[in-house]
């Protein structure tokens, strides 16, 4: 069940709406779907791409909610490493993925910029024996600024990285403490002379509106220095607290007043918007601006996603979708490490998506784009989705949250500052109230 944000308050449960279905309709009874899947050659015209999951982190922040290790070992994260070669090698065997190229990567986390120059290096090299990414359009890197250096920045190029994506989340020394990140501010600017100098394709910044401390004078600051270092896009998420944040755990002692309010939040989000189309930006999801440019920014990994293609995973508890099965690995280090020294695919969970609910997963993901094309989905499905989503579509007119001429379907900006609230409206009946962990 995603979160009610007409209360207001920023209550413990999850906003974000990264996948549908739900993440816990998805069973250990499918995963015979996902492992036929992978056996068949691929007959799909959909691109492809991967994500390699890097769960690890200087410090666990304190709203973070995603699967993260800090305090490992180094002898630990290079077995993780050659765990990751290992289970991508075995992939590559599989005939579905069998003459097939990436067309686009992502070293997601965690924190991939947590490795060293040595143990990144290593890993793609031992990737190299089996796959490469020499036709892809976009590899995307996250960082966390703390971790970086020249040189391994330079490491970060050499493997062909094409996007790099930093965590800067505000630029305030107290707030960056007061919410557990692992660096300051003067490790933002350092990183991004490092990187300016490197010369990577495309740079986004990512920021949080929201975080605990922040106030609009501060909020106005942290807009201009963005501004003023001029990433490609950066993208702004509103701070939620799922269960498992060490915030959501510890908000009666926190206290409630303490927690921007969702309404805040949107003004602080519209406040940047506004900021960032008056000095060249364009928005390009309800998250990211990206600044203007001929041809325009693109966001491959994204786009693709919500479009629809596949993507493998590797990595412990990382998500993939092929052939139409949705499919997460095993979430645990041991448990997942234990299946790929076996030399199985640690796939732990899957879910079938059946059509009507493929037309649903697309629909709602490209609804936090801004914008569809009814003809998209007529081509693609044969629905006429104003009829088939009648309710949902006119709901949101009817609130001023959207706008329909002819084909087209456009949020407004109130509906983008809530986007992912919206989106149960799309949802079948039974999954609205599906947890999404
Ligand atoms: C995997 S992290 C990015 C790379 C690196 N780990 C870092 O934090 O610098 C992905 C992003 O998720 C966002 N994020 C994490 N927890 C969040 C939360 N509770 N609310 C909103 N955004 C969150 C942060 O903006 C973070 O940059
Ligand atoms: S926000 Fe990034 S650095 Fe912080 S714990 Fe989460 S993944 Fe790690």
């Amino acid at each position: 069940m995603v979160t009610d944000i007409s209360h207001d308050k920023t209550e413990v449960g999850n906003y974000f709406i990264a996948n549908y279905p739900p993440f816990s309709v998805w069973s250990a009874d499918h995963v015979g779907a996902v492992q036929e899947a992978l056996s068949r050659p691929s007959t799909s015209v959909e691109p492809m791409g991967l994500y390699l999951h890097i769960p690890f982190c200087r410090k666990r922040c304190k709203f973070c909610y995603f699967r993260v290790y800090t305090d490992v070992q180094a002898k630990s994260i290079q077995d993780y490493v050659d765990t990751l070669a290992r289970e991508v090698e075995i992939l590559s065997q599989q005939p579905a993925v069998q003459g097939r190229d990436f067309r686009f990567v992502y070293f997601g986390g965690g924190t991939p910029s947590f490795l060293s120059e040595r143990q990144l290096l290593g890993l793609v090299e031992k990737l190299r024996r089996n796959i490469h990414w020499d036709k892809a359009d976009e590899v995307t890197f996250e960082c966390e600024p703390g971790t970086l250096s020249q040189p391994k920045l330079e490491a970060i190029k050499e493997i062909g990285v094409t996007r790099l994506s930093l965590g800067v989340e505000n630029f305030d020394d107290a707030i960056l403490e007061e919410n557990g990140r692992a660096h300051k501010s003067k490790e933002i600017f350092r990183a991004w002379e490092w990187i300016v100098a490197t010369g990577f394709p495309q740079v986004n910044i990512d920021l949080i509106a929201g975080m605990i401390g922040e106030k609009w004078d501060n909020w106005r600051r942290c807009i201009q220095q963005t501004i003023d270092l001029a990433p490609d896009s950066v993208t702004i998420y509103q701070l939620e607290l799922p269960f498992n944040t060490r915030y959501s755990k510890e908000l009666n002692v926190l206290g409630q007043e303490t927690v921007a309010p969702w309404s805040l939040k949107r003004d602080w989000l519209n406040f940047a918007y506004d900021e960032f189309l008056s000095h060249g930006y364009e928005v390009s999801s309800a998250y990211t601006l990206r600044k203007k440019s001929n041809p325009p920014t693109r966001f491959l990994y994204r786009d693709n996603l919500w479009h629809g293609s596949d993507l493998l995973c590797a990595g412990v508890a990382s998500f993939g979708h092929l052939s139409g099965v949705h499919y997460q690995n095993i979430d645990g280090l041991e448990p997942y490490q234990s299946a790929v020294a076996e030399g199985r695919l640690p796939i732990n969970r899957a879910y079938p998506v059946p059509n009507d609910e493929r037309l649903i997963r697309e629909l709602i993901l490209q609804t936090k784009l801004g914008h569809w094309n009814a003809n998209y989905f007529r081509e693609k499905f044969g629905v006429d989705v104003f009829e088939h989503f009648r309710d949902a579509t006119n709901d949101l007119v009817q609130r001023g949250l959207a706008q329909i001429n002819t084909n087209e379907f456009q949020l407004t900006r109130d509906g983008l500052l809530r986007v992912d609230s919206l989106l149960p409206g799309f949802f079948k009946q039974e999954h609205r109230v599906d947890r999404y962990t």
